[in-house]
């Protein structure tokens, strides 16, 4: 399978955000993704369900839906219906995480799973099959903009290993600090999805720069 590329709108201009969904429209862009910060489970407080609405009428590709909250579980249903299509929530947030899973999978969504860097990718051996994406943060989520953690090569390795070894279909996203230097070591260790946000919105020409992740080889 090709990889996919899913920029991240919080390095949008927020002001001109119908500007910057019809950008991503025209573009190589598989998904956009969408992340959403409580200012609990991370320190920063992004947007919720209104932009998230406004998002949802203008994109005409996958919503990837980032959940960076507590609790995730009392909102699935409302992420669905403002068009999410791939909901992620964090490893670090689930107490329940296989019943959040289902939660995500009953209304009709792709289910993702989020590990912050310091978590061991060997804690969703018991889950992998359950899991649509795994979302592999390459920075300390809350913040755009932030340095690569060059560690996420290794758990990307694991990551690999570990979803043949238990026959999962299940993809690898990159989150996190991904420009065009480490994109092609991500995908020659394994990932299927790369998200970036600073590194496509603060480019020149952010259509041909979503256009040179797309077209990477390795
Ligand atoms: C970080 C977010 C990322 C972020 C990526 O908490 O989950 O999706 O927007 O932005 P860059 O590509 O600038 O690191
Ligand atoms: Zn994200």
């Amino acid at each position: 399978m090709p990889h996919l590329i899913a920029p991240s709108v919080l390095a949008a201009n927020f002001g001109q955000l119908d500007h910057a969904i019809e950008m991503l429209n025209q573009s190589a862009t598989d998904w956009i993704h969408v992340d959403v910060m409580d200012g609990r489970f991370v320190p920063n407080i992004s947007f919720g369900f209104p932009v998230l609405h406004a998002i949802q009428k203008v994109a005409q590709k996958p919503l990837d839906v980032h959940l960076m909250i507590e609790h995730p579980e009392l909102y699935i249903e409302q992420f669905r219906a403002g068009g999410a299509e791939i909901i992620t929530v964090h490893y670090e947030a689930c107490p329940h995480l296989h019943r959040t899973l289902q939660q995500i999978k009953a209304c009709g969504a792709k289910a993702g799973v989020a590990l912050n860097p310091h978590t061991p990718v060997s804690f969703l051996s018991e889950v992998i099959q359950d899991i649509d994406v795994v979302c592999l943060m390459s920075v300390n989520p809350g913040f755009g903009g932030q340095k690569f953690i060059p560690h996420t090569y290794q758990k990307i390795k694991e990551l690999k290993t570990m979803i043949q070894e238990k026959g999962s279909a299940c993809l690898i996203e990159i989150d996190g600090g991904v420009n065009l230097e480490n994109a092609p070591l991500l995908l020659s260790a394994g990932a299927d999805v790369l998200v970036a946000g600073s590194f496509v919105f603060n480019s020149p020409n952010p259509v041909q720069t979503i256009s040179d992740l797309k077209q990477l080889s390795f």
